[in-house]
């Protein structure tokens, strides 16, 4: 049975999408560096373990790395999920999960990388945004793309509201290619995303749309 690990920081919304799913394997933990993440309690009540390793504690990023890097593989996992993981993790903790480290990002890659997208895209007048979820490099939010899906942006968006239709993409996106990954259909491969038994392509988004 294949094992997962879950790292978050906030209110765990794509957590709670991914303990929803009935994904293959077990969700072995959900680890936080922070003790008030709300996605803790959609852990505790999906009877998940969970762990608060907080960054304040440690004396350097590198310290903490090696710290989580150890509390995650207690656990053995064959993948380990960012899910709001609010934290820049250092080049041997990612070398270390190589090829099993998964993210999601509000944006469409490599657009907008970094913090606060919704703003950055308002900012630009893009008329599409969407939702990546990538393998996570050394590079912040450069990895290489498992799957993305777009958003119109509409002319009366602000932040919340183009937040909010990202991310009900996301929770669709997220689970599905951790499942991809847990059938084992999903590889990186010489740093090429491999999707065995693709699907169909989905049709293609243009916004605006012509009235
Ligand atoms: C999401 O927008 C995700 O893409 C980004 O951080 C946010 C986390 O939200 N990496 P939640 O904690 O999953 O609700």
């Amino acid at each position: 049975m294949t094992s997962t690990v879950i790292l978050i920081s906030g209110r765990g919304s794509n957590l709670l999408a991914l303990l929803e799913a009935k994904l293959p394997g077990r969700i072995a933990a959900v680890i936080s560096n922070r003790a008030e993440a709300g996605g803790l309690i959609h852990a505790r009540e999906h009877g998940v373990a969970t762990l608060v390793l907080d960054h304040r504690g440690y004396a350097s990023r590198e310290a903490y790395d090696a710290a989580l890097a150890d509390e995650i593989d207690r656990h053995r996992p064959d993948l380990v999920v960012l899910a709001g993981f609010m934290r820049i993790l250092g080049d041997s903790f990612v070398q270390r999960f190589s090829g099993r480290l998964l993210n999601i990002h509000p944006s469409l890659l490599p657009a907008f990388p970094g913090l606060n997208t919704h703003a950055q895209a308002l900012a630009a007048g893009v008329r599409i945004h969407g939702c990546t979820v990538h393998f996570v490099t050394p590079s912040l939010d450069a990895g290489p793309i498992v799957a993305q899906v777009a958003v119109p942006v509409h002319g009366a968006d602000d932040e919340a509201a183009l937040a909010s239709r990202v991310l009900a993409e996301e929770h669709r996106i997220y689970p599905q290619a951790v499942r991809w990954f847990l059938e084992g259909r999903l590889r990186l491969t010489a740093g090429r995303v491999v999707l065995l038994r693709e699907g169909p392509p989905a049709p293609p988004l243009a916004a605006p749309v012509a009235a």
